[in-house]
């Protein structure tokens, strides 16, 4: 979707430093290597890179404006404006925020300590086969991919908005206390859900009470005319909940949204009962696990609350599949192998990949 001058000016705050006559700008990219002629590369610094060094290949590529918060040299800008801004990053989360609004879809962002990829996943599976006010939401449902969930990926996922766009379900991630608060800035949400407050980044997060502080943030966040799914199971969850003043919609046991005889289905995956208020429904779901039986009952109050019948919840939840290695369920020489790797084999990863060249 094409930006204007005054748009970027708007919504960035930022001044032109270096002014070229151009009136359109394609989509913003954060990757020099993935600027066409036209879009706006926006300069990013992070811990290993620092993209206004890339600013010179950005507009080699035909960038047409370029977003930087430090110097560069003019002289390789070629046929790009220049727009400077006090802090990139923020102005990455705020062109967002301004196509969030521009666009209007509803936003439902799902935060927690543990299965927010599984609930979002879920969610949009649901209300890609919901219809609201009579219409069809096929094909209108934007979600994060995989776990673009921080101030870089969350803007990213949002700037994915289009026209036809009415839902979007993303996942806010954190591990340092304010991103939360600032994701949901960026976000603007109409939903929220806490799956879970557990001891996770307590290197960032000091305490479970600091974890839950942080993840409270999308509940204090929430406009009043907002709605929230409150996890009864969670003691934290169930706490940050009680003070949110506008509408509820709870999951797990005693709440609106239950989930009744669960048992392992045969094959793989679980079967269960799920009620909402006095209707229900027989689930088969293809992940197993009884932390994936939060998940669900998550995704279906919050599809819920946003207006999805039990048939299209029955029929969203039935669709939805493991990521790999979350649980996936494989059989081999008939032995049932589960494989809940994904964390495992990222932290490795990450031990690797930060190990010092010899
Ligand atoms: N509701 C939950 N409570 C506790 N642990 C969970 C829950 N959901 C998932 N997990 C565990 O966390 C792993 C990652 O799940 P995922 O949905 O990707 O969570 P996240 O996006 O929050 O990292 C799963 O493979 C599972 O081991
Ligand atoms: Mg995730």
């Amino acid at each position: 979707m094409a930006w204007t001058r005054d748009e970027l000016l708007s919504a960035t705050g930022g001044t032109i430093i270096r002014d070229q006559q151009n009136k359109r700008f394609g989509e913003i990219v954060t990757d020099s290597a993935k600027v066409k002629k036209g879009s706006v590369f926006i300069a990013l610094k992070g811990e290993r890179f620092d993209g206004h060094r890339f600013a010179g290949e950005a507009a080699r590529r035909g960038a047409a404006c370029v977003i930087v918060h430090q110097d560069v040299r003019r002289s390789v800008m070629r046929d790009a404006m220049v727009v400077r801004v006090p802090d990139t990053l923020r102005a990455l989360g705020d062109l967002a925020h301004f196509r969030r609004h521009k666009l209007a879809p509803k936003v439902l962002a799902i935060t927690g300590s543990n299965g927010k990829t599984t609930t979002k996943e879920m969610t949009a599976a649901i209300l890609e086969r919901a219809s609201i006010a009579g219409q069809s939401l096929r094909g209108k449902v934007l979600k994060t991919h995989g776990n673009f969930n921080n101030l870089v990926g969350l803007p990213l996922t949002l700037l994915r908005l289009h026209k036809h766009h009415q839902v979007a379900v993303v996942e806010l991630g954190t591990n340092r206390p304010g991103e939360i608060r600032r994701l949901c800035e960026i976000a603007d949400p109409d939903m929220g859900i806490i799956t879970s407050v557990a001891a996770a980044h307590l290197e960032g997060l000091d305490s479970l009470a600091g974890v839950a502080r942080e993840k409270g943030a999308l509940f204090r966040s929430m406009r009043a005319d907002g709605a929230i799914a409150v996890n009864l199971e969670d003691p934290w969850v169930r706490r940050l909940g009680e003070r949110f003043k506008g509408r509820k919609i709870t999951y797990g046991q005693g709440g609106q949204v239950r989930i009744e005889s669960p048992r392992l289905a045969a094959g793989r995956g679980m079967r269960f009962t799920l009620c909402i208020g006095r209707m229900r429904s027989e689930v088969r779901l293809n992940f197993v696990g009884r932390h994936n039986l939060d998940n669900a009952a998550g995704a279906a109050a919050l599809a819920h609350g946003f207006g999805a019948r039990l048939p299209a919840i029955r029929r969203g939840l039935e669709s939805a599949k493991p990521f790999p290695m979350r649980m996936q369920v494989r059989s081999w020489h008939g032995i049932g192998i589960i494989n809940d790797a994904y964390n495992a084999i990222r932290l490795r990863w990450l031990r690797l990949s930060k190990r010092s060249p010899k």
